[in-house]
């Protein structure tokens, strides 16, 4: 795709730091919206105006009209409201709820082709409500959490075993809250399992950090929640989709036989690449992980009816 077209939905700390990872690669023409006149414009201007010093060469502008996201092949959904101290993710559902379904619509209008990547919270009810709204096809429609969730994990193993993040490799799968399922088994440094470096003590507190992690940032930043890693999260997934580049990251993907799961989206390896999620791909769990991820999955099943309740 000579010049991707990437919309982005909310303008606040992940929308921007969306904004700012996806011009710093070169992703694509961006288009900023938001419903607080001058904010996105406002913050698109400033973004514009480092071109010139990072290098990226993709436009980017600012809006509160959805018209000027036509034809976008890819929209980063980040609107709505960010849990503050004391709350869990599923206190954001009903209000988030009726934030997502209301921009769902005039996106799907706009760009009949994109592909929708979610990212407000609870992700994965939200996910499963820009789908039924949209009515796009699932493969289209995808949730960022255990990109985010992993790289937290992969940072607390890096840093307790005193090696690069880069070299570290961590999967959560599950929904994207307390149920969270971060898979030791299938965890590694450079290849070598975690216990052959770190304690059964230490790995018990990295799988503890990492299913609070976001709420330790919470509790740090008092007024919101994290957003620079979950940006870079939803960016490394736009990346795949738009060049096409088929990695497999853990997303909140739509799964019917897949694990079992029975028509949910939840957080699973997917491969990533032109026209969103090409399929996904499944670990062995043994009983405890199986245990530990149904669990999850039917903590998600339990949003995403709440909200049939409420008529979403
Ligand atoms: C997090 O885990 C905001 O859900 C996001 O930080």
């Amino acid at each position: 795709m000579a010049h991707p077209k990437i919309t982005i939905v909310g303008a606040g700390n992940v929308g921007a730091s969306c904004a700012l990872w996806a011009a710093a690669r070169d992703l694509g023409d961006i288009v900023l919206v938001d419903i607080v006149d001058g904010l996105a414009a406002g913050k698109a201007l400033d973004l514009r105006q480092a071109a010139p010093i990072v290098g990226f060469a993709h436009g980017i502008t600012g809006t509160t009209d959805y018209e000027a996201t036509a034809g976008s092949d890819l929209a980063i959904v980040t609107a709505g409201l960010a849990r503050k101290p004391g709350m869990s993710r599923d206190d954001l559902l009903v209000k988030n709820a009726r934030v997502v379904s209301g921009i769902i619509g005039s996106l799907v209008a706009a760009s009949p082709e994109v592909v929708l990547l979610i990212v407000s919270n609870p992700v994965d009810a939200m996910t499963s409500l820009a789908h039924r709204v949209s009515k796009l096809p699932a493969e289209r429609v995808v949730g960022m959490a255990g990109v985010l969730d992993s790289a937290r994990m992969r940072t607390f193993i890096a840093e307790a075993a005193g090696v690069s993040p880069k070299d570290v490799r961590a999967y959560v799968l599950g929904g994207h809250g307390d149920t969270m399922v971060p898979l030791v088994r299938h965890s590694s440094i450079g290849g070598v399992p975690l216990a052959a470096r770190l304690s059964a003590e230490q790995i018990g507190a990295i799988v503890e950090r990492t299913r609070g992690g976001g709420a330790e940032i919470v509790s740090l930043l008092k007024t919101g929640s994290a957003f620079y890693a979950p940006a870079a999260a939803a960016v490394t997934m736009a990346q795949s989709i738009l060049r096409d580049e088929r990695r497999v990251l853990p997303c909140a993907a739509y799964c019917d036989a897949e694990y079992g799961v029975g028509g949910y989206f939840v957080g699973v390896p997917a491969r990533l690449g032109a026209g969103g999620v090409m399929d996904v791909l499944e670990f062995d769990l043994n009983a405890d992980e199986r245990a530990a991820f149904d669990s999850s999955v039917a903590h998600v099943k339990g949003l995403v009816e709440k909200l049939a309740e409420l008529g979403y």
